[in-house]
């Protein structure tokens, strides 16, 4: 992991347990984000799942971003992970990561894992600067407009 985010933050931005109160600026962030949003459905099968949840929140109790994270068996599963597109390139992406490897690491998980779109440049810097690497490839993983798109799955070792 790197040493520091390098990240404009404000004080007064905190990382907190999503709650479903939320779920409502959740859903619009993600559909301004993805061509193929999760629906309302999947965000609350996560939470009812148990899944780890994060909010980025700032002063104001906006969500400025957001993370999903399942453990089981050892391994942690990056489900999503996602910036409002106002507040990106300041460094929240990171930090969430950060955050989640953070709570990996806490829960004794061996790996961190997560499948990206071959076609997501900023996501795939975002993971490699922090050390995840290339695992392997997932042809045709994702719906899109034309046809399917492939995923790489990465990795990063917890020692
Ligand atoms: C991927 C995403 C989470 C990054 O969030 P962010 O807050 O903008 O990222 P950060 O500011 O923390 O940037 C971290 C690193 O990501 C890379 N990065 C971020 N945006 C980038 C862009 N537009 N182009 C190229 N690299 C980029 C850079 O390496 C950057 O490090 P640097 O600033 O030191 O060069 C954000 O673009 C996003 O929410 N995208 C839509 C949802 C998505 O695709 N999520 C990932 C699913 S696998």
């Amino acid at each position: 992991m790197s040493a520091q985010p390098q990240a404009d933050l404000r004080p007064s931005l905190r990382i907190l347990p999503l709650h479903p109160d939320w779920l409502p600026q959740v859903l619009e962030i993600e559909r301004r984000a993805y061509e193929f949003p999760w629906s309302e459905n999947i965000f609350r099968d996560c939470i009812k799942a148990g899944y780890s949840a994060w909010v980025l929140s700032d002063a104001r109790e906006a969500v400025n971003g957001y993370a999903f994270m399942s453990m089981a068996a050892g391994e942690s599963h990056v489900l999503n992970l996602c910036v409002d597109d106002a507040y990106r390139q300041r460094g929240y992406g990171r930090l969430m990561l950060l955050h989640l490897m953070r709570i990996a690491r806490a829960a004794n998980m061996t790996i961190v894992l997560l499948e990206v779109r071959r076609s997501n440049k900023a996501a795939l810097k975002l993971y490699e600067s922090e050390g995840f690497q290339r695992l392997g490839l997932r042809k045709g993983y994702y719906p899109a407009k034309e046809g399917r798109e492939d995923a790489f799955v990465l990795g990063y070792d917890i020692v």
